[in-house]
């Protein structure tokens, strides 16, 4: 085992997680390494594909500190994918240019269901860890590292449908014809996601996130049977982890805004939170039970730098003198985003955070 380095000298967001007092508001952005900085274009065409930038772990922590360089961030996020799970599981994951993701072996049966395993986080997957362990020195401390997975559903809705869609029609359709080897899959994700997000801990990260994309596509009843309750059992495991108890979950499920009490149930430490939902009501039903993340509309970053100092004073205020708030946007940045904007929005952030508690 690696010895730890030490405590990262930025808490901020460590801090709001578990509720304490901050001095301002911490920001990190989803998707904050990524196409709208070309520097990370230069550095995904130097790897050639995003699979071999993923798949490098010195090029995958010099795009995981890019957007540090830039912006006073208050967390780093591990550059990889939520796919890497089905890929090492044998799916063949490629992304087609403009396209997204495909696998070349799709799930198109119960046999195939059957056949999956777990796999091995210090083999196939050990790439991943060796990004965490790099990047966790190459940061000395200054901003923590988050570690993440996707849900189980969200995994099942790819790896069934085999590509991305708008409603993923036949992932549903699997759970309605035959729920029995939806379970199976889920079953086995839900032991997967933990491992996976035990060996992230392990090798180095500092909090963990759950990306539930698309939780929001489901009917309540199928919401808690098919997302939560798997949700719910990668929280409980990763409790009983030795790597991973000690360390914040944030559970991130897009468009489940109707579900968050329980979401905050499960025992995580924090929901992430999509623009549909107002701050201030969202705080109010969870009480103090978890932290929240969010919740921007990305769309805020193709206005004038006014008007996102603005929008970014009413979440703020939205959320009101709390501790226990990390901003975020409520989706991941896309692609054509002007850099200097991302600047506006997170010096916005810090300089409404600290009037906030100074009034
Ligand atoms: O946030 C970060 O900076 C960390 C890296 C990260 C990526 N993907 C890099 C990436 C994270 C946390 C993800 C999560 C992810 N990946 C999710 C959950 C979050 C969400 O956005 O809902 C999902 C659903 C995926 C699957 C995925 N990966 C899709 C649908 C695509 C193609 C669509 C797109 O946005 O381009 C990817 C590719 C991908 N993953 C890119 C990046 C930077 C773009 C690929 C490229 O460089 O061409």
């Amino acid at each position: 085992m690696l010895p730890m380095p030490t405590e990262p000298k930025n808490d901020r967001f460590l801090r709001a997680l578990r509720r304490e007092p901050t001095d301002t508001t911490p920001v990190w952005i989803m998707r904050q390494a990524g196409r709208y900085l070309p520097e990370y274009r230069a550095t995904r065409a130097r790897a050639g594909s995003f699979m071999a930038l993923a798949q490098n772990p010195e090029l995958a922590c010099e795009v995981t500190l890019q957007p540090l360089e830039r912006f006073d961030l208050d967390a780093a996020i591990l550059f990889s994918d939520i796919l890497t799970i089905p890929d090492a599981m044998g799916l063949g994951l490629g992304f087609v240019a403009g396209e997204g993701p495909k696998f070349e072996r799709p799930l198109r049966n119960a046999a195939d269901i059957a056949a999956l395993a777990v796999p091995d986080m210090e083999g196939e997957l050990r790439y991943v860890m060796d990004a965490v362990r790099l990047i966790r020195r190459e940061l000395a401390g200054r901003v923590p590292l988050i570690g993440f997975s996707g849900s189980p559903w969200t995994l099942a809705c790819y790896m069934v449908q085999g590509e991305g869609s708008r409603d993923f029609a036949r992932a549903k359709a699997l759970a309605w014809n035959d729920p029995q080897a939806m379970h199976r899959l889920l079953d086995v994700l839900a032991r997967a996601v933990a491992a996976y997000l035990s060996a992230q801990a392990a090798a180095g990260a500092q909090a963990l996130m759950v990306f539930d994309t698309w939780g929001g596509l489901l009917s309540p009843p199928m919401f808690r049977e098919l997302s939560l309750r798997y949700l719910a059992q990668v929280t409980e495991r990763l409790k009983a982890d030795p790597h991973a108890a000690e360390l914040p979950l944030v559970l991130f499920s897009k468009g489940a805004g109707a579900h968050i009490e329980a979401l905050a149930d499960t025992g995580c430490a924090a929901l992430g939170l999509d623009w549909t939902v107002d701050l201030g009501e969202a705080r109010r039903r969870v009480g103090d039970r978890v932290a929240l993340q969010g919740n921007l509309d990305p769309s805020v970053l193709h206005a004038a730098p006014d008007v996102i100092v603005r929008e970014v004073d009413g979440a703020i205020e939205a959320f009101g003198n709390h501790s226990g708030h990390v901003f975020n946007l409520g989706h991941g940045i896309t692609p054509d985003v002007d850099p200097e904007h991302v600047k506006v929005l997170v010096d916005a952030v810090h300089a409404a955070g600290r009037r906030m508690r100074t009034n």
